[in-house]
């Protein structure tokens, strides 16, 4: 069977109802309005957007839903990859129920596998979109082959690990670029209206010369720790990426994967990116399940002009939990998000305090859904064919975040450019991967993994590291 599905029963949604939805990036919706021409049309040479969908976990399931709801969009979901079988037909049977005739991946086009990614991709045509959900370790190569093969991207955050895996992104953004292809990334609080409106506050001053900010990720073990799921028959190298919150190399950790949200929106309010990092943490409750990561992680970033950030992480059950990131202006304190990630709750107030009778400005109730939002900004983009690649700054963002999680692995004073030149390379080779590799990351005699020993290591968890 063909990898190209049939286009009749695909609704072509006319481009000008579309930008007219309010949906449409500002110069897009601009050009519009202003009478210059609706933009040009898709790459591909008509209005179908076909998606491939790599990562069928619960993100990529989400970001599914996102693409397939923005209104008035043509978008059909055309090929799935993943590397368990289950993963797809659970995310398929999902979408199904809600989207049924805009999915069309029959057997044919669901792939297994350490490849699936390109066989996925191989069934879209220029112009189209794919989505990449997997563990952040593989978001390079995946990357680079979507941009051969002239797709667009939406990419899940965080986009790199670590100072190679930046770098490896951001000469692919540029080749993006070169070819005119849109790149969304995870990062959805930027296209978040609350926090786009505070941002522009903060630049008018309304908060005055911004100090100090703060920002907590404070909550229970997303698994029981008491609970160690056997793996059955399933190999080491797939069983870490399954578990890839464990491992360094799949992901950064829980810091880089759950702590880069809070870092990237402080870092956005401040208009700056932290210049150092320097940083605590320590692993006191291991249960059962054998891991890199410390349960608790606590983080002094330094931006240019000498402004705080005090991060907070913490994955411990029975304490107290928190879930949000505040700042302190000279003129008053605000809220970028108070708990959670939407709706944000933006508020700016009158002095130190964060009481109600002191509030200046509230972000009004209630607010869209910023998940949303960064599909229609993206869409918006593509079908106007407008410059949009949020790669690089995604690559920062995630650089940064890597930079507290280095900091507090090995106990040093870590700066930007010491970070992005650092030459450890926590993905190195798995863009070979395949299910007969043995995993990255070795095991000892007793199954104990290699964990962070601040002090000990030159990178993290390894080199032998000379005297201070
Ligand atoms: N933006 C957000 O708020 C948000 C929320 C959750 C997760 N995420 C990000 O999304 C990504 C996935 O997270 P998740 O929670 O969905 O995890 P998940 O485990 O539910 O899903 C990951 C999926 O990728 C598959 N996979 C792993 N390696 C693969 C490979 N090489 N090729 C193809 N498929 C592969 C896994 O089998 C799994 O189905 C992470 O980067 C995470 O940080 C972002």
């Amino acid at each position: 069977m063909s990898n190209n599905p049939s286009r009749d029963d695909v609704r072509q949604a006319s481009r000008r109802e579309f930008l007219g939805s309010g949906a449409a990036t500002a110069t897009a919706a601009a050009a519009v309005f202003a009478g210059e021409g609706l933009p040009r049309v898709h790459a591909a040479g008509n209005d179908e957007i076909r998606l491939a969908l790599i990562g069928c976990g619960g993100r990529g399931g989400g970001a599914a839903v996102n693409a397939l709801s923005v209104a008035g969009a043509p978008i059909k979901l055309v090929a799935m990859g993943d590397v368990f079988k289950d993963r797809i037909d659970i995310v398929k049977r999902s979408l199904d129920s809600q989207f049924k005739e805009r999915i069309d991946v029959p057997d044919e086009r669901k792939f297994v596998g350490f490849d699936a990614f390109k066989k996925a991709i191989d069934c879209l045509r220029p112009g189209d979109i794919a989505i990449f959900a997997t563990p952040p370790a593989f978001r390079a190569p995946h990357f680079a082959y979507a941009i051969e093969k002239g797709v667009h991207t939406f990419m899940e955050k965080p986009v790199s690990i670590d100072g190679p895996s930046t770098k490896r992104i951001i000469e692919l953004a540029a080749k993006a670029d070169a070819k005119k292809l849109k790149v969304g990334v995870g990062l959805m609080c930027r296209h978040c209206d609350a926090r786009r409106e505070l941002f522009s506050r903060l630049r008018n001053g309304e908060a005055g010369e911004l100090i100090a900010f703060r920002g907590y990720r404070e909550h229970n073990p997303p698994h029981s720790l008491e609970l160690a799921p056997g793996r059955g028959d399933m190999s080491e190298l797939l069983w870490q990426v399954k578990r890839f919150h464990s491992f360094l190399w799949a992901s950064g950790g829980i810091f880089s994967d759950y702590y880069v949200h809070h870092v990237d929106e402080v870092s956005w309010m401040k208009d700056a990116w932290p210049v150092s990092a320097e940083a605590t943490g320590g692993r006191h409750y291991r249960g059962k399940i054998d891991d890199q990561n410390f349960d608790s992680y606590s983080v002094e970033y330094t931006f240019p002009d000498g402004a705080k950030f005090f991060y907070s992480g913490r994955v411990m059950p029975n304490c107290r939990q928190q879930f949000g990131v505040f700042g302190q202006g000279s003129k008053g304190a605000f809220t970028i998000s108070g708990s959670g990630h939407s709706p944000a709750k933006s508020t700016i107030y009158n002095g130190q305090k964060m009481e109600k009778d002191r509030i200046a400005w509230a972000a009004p109730q209630p607010e869209a859904n910023p998940y949303k939002r960064e599909w229609e900004h993206l869409v918006a983009a593509i079908l106007a064919d407008e410059p949009y690649n949020e790669a690089v700054r995604g690559a920062e963002a995630s650089l940064v975040t890597a930079m507290g999680r280095f900091a507090a692995h090995t106990g040093r004073l870590v700066t930007y450019d010491e970070m992005m030149n650092c030459p450890d390379d926590l993905t190195a080779g798995v863009d070979s991967l395949t299910d007969q590799s043995p995993a990255p990351l070795v095991a000892d005699a007793d199954g104990r993994y290699p964990t962070p020993n601040p002090g000990k290591f030159k990178y993290e968890y390894r080199g032998e590291r000379a005297a201070d």
